[in-house]
């Protein structure tokens, strides 16, 4: 999946087509983007095994089974779609440090606030970002992840937006995040010998401009490399 595939497709924000997609998938799991393979790096970096983390809009992928393999012991997971989520607690319920629940990430008024270590979304802002009310949408998850996590913890958001189009929502009123991007390219892609890009590694923040913007000489090798933006809880 790429930016030009998910962009324009007002589906992605409507739980009846993540419903229908996941009633045809059933049985099986899909991690978009990235593997945990590839962000394994990025979530031992920034997240501790032993950190209450919740899972936004987790779907069908395998990544919390696998954090789990990698010794995470508490992760919630929600997502808008009730059948995705009846299939997880079925697949995960030999899984103490999985727990499923259906619910909306504009409203996790389920929650008390500051009650997680860690949110981790993977696609779920970008489907929002695809409804009809896309501004608004995203600006009620993430008032919520905000409200959700303890000072200090960190809201790891892994999408295809760049920061030209995350990073103007993520600084909405009422939130003080200090923010550190990494890019990594998509699965399979090998960079030309030589390049910039195959000099760099994954694991180097990219730096941004005052504007919170990829600097105008940053080459970007993989026009559909995915965004890993570590967004830290400041207090106010
Ligand atoms: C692009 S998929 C990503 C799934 C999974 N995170 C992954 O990485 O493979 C987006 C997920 O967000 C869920 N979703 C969409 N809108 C949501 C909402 N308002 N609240 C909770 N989950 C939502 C969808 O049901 C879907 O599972």
């Amino acid at each position: 999946m790429n930016n030009r595939s998910m962009s324009n497709t007002y589906e992605y924000g409507d739980a009846e087509y993540w419903d229908a997609r996941y009633c045809e998938q059933a049985g099986s799991s899909f991690d978009w983007y990235q593997r945990f393979s590839a962000l394994r790096p990025f979530i031992n970096k920034f997240i501790s095994s032993c950190s209450k983390i919740l899972m936004v809009g987790c779907g069908n992928a395998r990544i919390s089974e696998e954090m789990v393999k990698d010794g995470y012991v508490d992760i919630m997971n929600i997502d808008i779609s009730s059948i995705v989520i009846e299939m997880m607690r079925k697949r995960c319920m030999h899984i103490p440090q999985l727990k499923y629940m259906q619910m909306d990430v504009r409203d996790m008024s389920f929650f008390e606030d500051e009650s997680f270590d860690s949110v981790i979304d993977k696609g779920t802002l970008d489907s929002l970002m695809c409804s009809t009310d896309a501004s608004f949408s995203a600006f009620l998850m993430i008032e919520e992840v905000n409200r959700l996590l303890k000072p200090g913890g960190i809201y790891m958001l892994i999408t295809y937006g760049d920061p030209s189009v995350r990073i103007p929502h993520l600084n909405q009123p009422g939130c003080c995040w200090k923010i550190t991007l990494y890019i990594i390219p998509r699965a399979g892609f090998e960079s030309v010998v030589g390049s910039s890009s195959s000099l760099r590694s994954v694991m180097e923040p990219v730096p941004l401009t005052e504007e919170g913007l990829l600097a105008p000489e940053y080459v970007l090798e993989d026009p559909d490399s995915h965004y890993i933006y570590i967004c830290k809880k400041m207090e106010d």
